[in-house]
């Protein structure tokens, strides 16, 4: 199967997903082209002749890009740019891989959803987002859809990798190893519950649904296992480096910020765990600190 589709451009490859899936798939012997802002701006145009010309290259497109900061784009006059970036990008880009033949992963997020639920959400529910981010990334997954034939959407959540998130300043994961550095007291949000994911365990999810020539398209939640808040996340990454400080468990309301976000957006990763293998985020988690923090962690 893999010789079908050996070669794959990766959009946004500069970002923190983008880079890990370039540099997973480029390991696993796939001849990969990325593009990123600024030779590829969305906005301007700029990049699209060569975007194209590549599309007659490759068997497959992964995108990445988008606009990611979730309290920016709350700005209403950033709101036609995000639209133009989130939403209506990916359908344009769909059409144009249906045209070349070519297969698109497009990338979506837990934050289409309301968070008005106890239980993770299957691919098959209804979104409702919060924020404008949201729509407009929900909007995005409906033109992706819509706009071509051979398209996956994967969601995923609560991303990082080891490069961190180009749009947004770091990780949380990385947020929080910076601060326990410098302060003996932090407070997190326990009230928001996710299901955090490694990049690298989506880009070997790409991997494996290139190397097996899925056509099973639509929808799959792409995240690692089980679900936690961000303070429980804190607590695990803090207990694993060993930090003596105290953490302190706080709400929503505490931390007001620009984009209201869902209190509960853990995914049901059934569907993709039939095709690949998505371990425990504590699992994954681990991992991330022993590649990115050697040095950090217990003995
Ligand atoms: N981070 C998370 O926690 C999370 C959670 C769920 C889903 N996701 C989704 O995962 C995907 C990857 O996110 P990420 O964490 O890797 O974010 P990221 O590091 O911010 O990557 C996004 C990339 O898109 C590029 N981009 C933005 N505007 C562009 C434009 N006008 N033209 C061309 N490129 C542009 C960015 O370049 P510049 O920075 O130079 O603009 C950046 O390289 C996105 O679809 C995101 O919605 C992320």
């Amino acid at each position: 199967m893999q010789e079908e589709i050996s070669k794959v451009l990766v959009l946004g490859n500069k970002g923190q997903l983008g880079f890990e899936v370039e540099e997973y798939l480029s390991s696993r012997g796939y001849s990969v082209v990325g593009m990123d802002y600024p030779e590829l701006d969305v906005l301007t145009g700029d990049g699209r002749d060569a975007l194209i010309g590549y599309l007659r290259e490759v068997s497959a497109v992964v995108n990445c890009i988008a606009f990611t900061d979730v309290d920016k784009a709350q700005d209403p006059d950033l709101r036609d740019a995000v639209f133009r970036i989130n939403a209506d990008f990916p359908g344009q880009l769909s059409r144009a891989c249906a045209e070349a033949g070519v297969v698109l992963i497009h990338i979506s997020t837990d934050y289409v959803f309301s968070g008005h639920t106890a239980r993770p959400y299957r691919e098959a529910d209804t979104p409702a987002p919060l924020n404008v981010y949201g729509a407009s990334k929900l909007e995005g997954e409906v033109n992706a859809l819509s706009s071509g034939d051979k398209v996956f959407v994967f969601r995923c959540a609560g991303l990082y990798g080891v490069k961190g998130p180009r749009g947004k300043g770091a990780n949380f994961i990385d947020t929080i190893i910076s601060l326990s550095q410098d302060r003996d007291v932090l407070k997190v949000v326990d009230d928001q519950i996710t299901s955090p994911t490694s990049c690298s365990d989506v880009a070997r999810a790409i991997e494996r649904f290139l190397r097996e020539g899925m056509s099973d398209y639509g929808i799959y939640h792409c995240t690692n296992s089980g679900a936690v808040s961000w303070y429980g996340l804190a607590r695990f990454v803090l207990d694993t480096i060993g930090w003596q400080g105290k953490l302190l468990p706080v709400g929503t309301k505490d931390f007001p910020r620009p984009a209201p976000r869902p209190a509960y957006s853990a995914l049901d990763n059934t569907k993709i765990r039939s095709v690949v293998e998505m371990r425990d985020w504590q699992d994954a988690v681990e991992e991330y600190l022993r590649r990115k923090y050697p040095e950090r962690l217990l003995k």
